[in-house]
């Protein structure tokens, strides 16, 4: 953990556009206190994810931290997880629809269609290979992190702009 709050960058930036490069060398003092700084970035965010080219770092390093929200209260509460060099592979052919934000792309949320079950290989910030199965809201925050990897972010995953709303009004719907 860090205290460093890094600045997120926010879209119409052309770096949250590039494609990110792999990491090849992981034991580097700088990669062990960028993921650090991730981690303290998206915490100090209230974030459950972080991508490296959010803060304009094009290297393939995203960082996953559910826990439980007024959305997904029955989202597991894990240690952040670092995954360097992601591959995701679904598993299985479902697809499910639900409300995704981003910090940065702040004020908006959008109703995302994500593989409900998938399998990523990473390798954890010891240089170990990991393979593990995701679901539901982990899987979703999982495939959203690796878009950053991509340029993507998740208002181009929308299958309508009628499903993009504001902050206030997705507060409406999850607090009626
Ligand atoms: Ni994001």
């Amino acid at each position: 953990m860090s205290d460093i709050q890094l600045e997120v960058l926010e879209l119409g930036n052309p770096k949250l556009r590039q494609t990110a490069r792999p990491v090849e060398d992981l034991a580097h003092s700088d990669m062990q206190s960028l993921i650090d700084d991730l981690i303290g970035t998206m915490e100090q965010s209230n974030g459950v994810g972080i991508a490296a080219p959010q803060v304009g770092v094009d290297l393939q390093v995203v960082i996953v931290a559910s826990r439980p929200t007024l959305r997904y209260p029955h989202a597991p509460q894990m240690d952040p997880i670092a995954m360097i060099n992601p591959q995701i592979t679904p598993i299985g052919a479902e697809v499910v629809k639900d409300w995704e934000g981003c910090l940065s792309v702040p004020g908006i949320r959008g109703l995302v269609p994500r593989s409900r079950v998938i399998s990523v290989e990473y390798q954890d910030r010891d240089g170990n290979n990991q393979q593990r199965t995701f679901q539901d809201f982990v899987a979703r925050i999982v495939q959203h992190e690796c878009d950053h990897l991509q340029g993507y972010v998740f208002i181009d995953r929308v299958e309508t702009t009628r499903e993009l709303i504001t902050e206030n009004e997705y507060h409406k719907l999850i607090i009626p």
